[in-house]
């Protein structure tokens, strides 16, 4: 059983908290004992994902921002500030993919898919960390994907944001370790969630990784020592890549 730093609760921000990777983070850290934020577009789903964990004795904010919004990522901390306090841990989730050849996908999908799964990075990054310089301590721990370094087919936009991600992520790192903030970089393979359609769900779900094992490496990052810190990490199903 992983035991938390005595008389103090820490707070972690999810984002795309409303299913997937996000949810099962967002549980796995309100099973050892954190406040949680989930933030995600569905209002509806986010109450429902909170109050589960309310209902189980935990602390849930369910907050609506759309991680592409500068403004909605502005307000969401805000909100988070004024009814929760600082932020320990943002988990930069929030993510969306299409699988099309670079052909195919149009001027409005690159865009999307950048300015989620890049700008989005950026934005809900740019707001907790003054905090976490100030009171020199926290945790960035983004989720990326093996596309940011291994090539796929019909997969170039989702790379390209990925490993623009995984570059302002590192530069990051660089940038703040000294300070006491620790930036994880968390590169997934297959996980199995709403992200692939349902024939592909079907035909490898033996072969995919379940969005728990994935929020279960998380918080056991969260966990280790003081003395550490895990820069990257990436989990692959046994067999490897679909
Ligand atoms: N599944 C995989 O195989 C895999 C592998 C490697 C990495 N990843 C990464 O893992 C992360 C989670 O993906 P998942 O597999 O769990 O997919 P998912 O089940 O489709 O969940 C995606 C989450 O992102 C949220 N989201 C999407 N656009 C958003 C926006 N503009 N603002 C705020 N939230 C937004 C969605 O919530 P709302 O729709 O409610 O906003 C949802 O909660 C993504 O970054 C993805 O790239 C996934």
């Amino acid at each position: 059983m992983i035991e938390l730093e005595k008389n103090y609760t820490p707070v972690i921000w999810v984002t795309g908290a409303t299913k997937g990777i996000g949810l099962a983070t967002a549980n796995a850290f309100a099973a050892i004992g954190c406040k949680i934020i989930l933030s995600g577009r569905n209002k509806n789903q986010l109450e429902v994902n909170a109050r589960r964990i309310i209902d189980q004795g935990g602390f849930a904010l369910p907050l609506v921002c759309d991680v592409t919004s500068e403004k909605n990522v502005r307000s969401a901390y805000a909100t988070i500030n004024k009814k929760v306090g600082d932020v320990d841990v943002l988990v930069n989730n929030a993510g969306v993919s299409i699988f099309e050849s670079f052909e195919k996908t149009s001027v409005k999908e690159f865009d999307t898919i950048v300015a989620t799964n890049l700008r989005g990075f950026f934005l809900c990054t740019k707001v907790v960390i003054p905090a976490m310089l100030k009171h020199k301590k926290g945790h960035i721990i983004n989720i990326h994907s093996v596309s940011a370094t291994t090539l796929f087919y019909d997969s170039s936009a989702y790379s390209a944001a990925k490993a623009g991600a995984l570059a302002l992520s590192r530069c990051l790192r660089l940038e703040v370790r000294k300070k006491g903030v620790r930036v994880v970089d968390v590169l997934p393979g297959a996980v199995e969630t709403d992200m692939w359609n349902k024939s592909v769900r079907k035909k490898y779900h033996s072969k995919m990784m379940q969005p728990e094992d994935v929020a279960d490496a998380i918080v056991s990052i969260y966990c280790q020592p003081q003395r550490l810190t895990t820069d990257e990490i990436v989990l692959r199903p046994v067999e490897g890549d679909l």
